[in-house]
């Protein structure tokens, strides 16, 4: 069954991080209501940047706590590189919020090596979520892009990651320039409770309509259809200037 994701359009990115930041509020404040706790998993790239400059600014005191920040993937390098989203997070968020270091789940991509580095998180995962066999951890929410070819998190049209459903961690060796990549599953994605996209830009606009129209349904982020969550596509003016709303 193809569920349809909501969509929001909104004329001014400001308008598009501050809805972002309640309805974070809005997930967080349920999730701990039911369960004690929040788990989210963050994407890299542009796009959040300005919406993790922002929660950074939230007055979250009584939830960071209990709130755990997991990364959607990362690039194989050191956290210290200016393309490790791991970086981009610690330097646009993680710094600036009082949350306890053991409330941040890096991807270890500073490990020996790619496929270590894989391991030691879906090892992570499976502890914290207390996973049996073959279950994948269940996040309240996962924060996406998408690339102007359609990857979402670090799946890639016609990769082979895009076929794993055992394992909710996979990793892969890609280009010099898009660096060797560790990412979470589509079977984890699709059972998160709250899916949400963040696509600003006119650049976007060709793949959005792609998606959103289900023209090519082997486009990564056209994949993501989550089971039982909510899916819901937050963009601005621009990436929705070629659909017909
Ligand atoms: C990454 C991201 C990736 C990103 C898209 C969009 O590590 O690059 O996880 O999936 O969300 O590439 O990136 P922009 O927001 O920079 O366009």
């Amino acid at each position: 069954m193809v569920i349809s994701p909501k969509i929001l359009v909104f004329d001014h990115e400001d308008r598009m991080v501050e809805f972002m930041v309640r309805k974070w509020e809005e997930i967080g404040k349920k999730a701990i209501a039911e369960k004690g706790y929040f788990t989210v998993a963050l994407s890299g790239g542009k796009t959040p940047v300005r919406f993790y400059q922002k929660l950074a600014g939230w007055d979250g005191r009584p939830f960071w706590h209990r709130t755990h920040l997991f990364l959607v993937d990362e690039r194989f390098l050191s956290f210290d590189d200016q393309d490790s989203n791991y970086g981009m997070l610690r330097e646009t968020l993680f710094e600036k919020i009082p949350i306890p270091g053991g409330n941040i789940h890096p991807i270890p991509a500073e490990k020996g090596s790619l496929e270590i580095s894989a391991e030691e998180y879906e090892r992570d995962l499976k502890m914290f979520f207390k996973l049996s066999k073959g279950q994948h951890p269940v996040f309240d929410l996962i924060l996406l892009g998408v690339g102007e070819e359609g990857h979402t998190a670090s799946l890639f049209p016609g990769s082979e990651a895009l076929s794993e459903r055992i394992h909710s961690v996979a990793a892969f060796r890609l280009d010099e320039s898009r660096h060797h990549r560790i990412t979470l599953t589509l079977p984890v994605i699709n059972h998160g409770e709250h899916v949400i996209f963040f696509v600003r830009g006119k650049n976007k606009a060709p793949i959005l309509r792609k998606i959103i129209n289900r023209e090519d349904l082997s486009l990564p982020a056209s994949m993501v259809q989550p089971k039982s969550g909510n899916l819901l596509f937050l963009i601005d003016r621009e990436a929705s200037s070629q659909l017909s709303l």
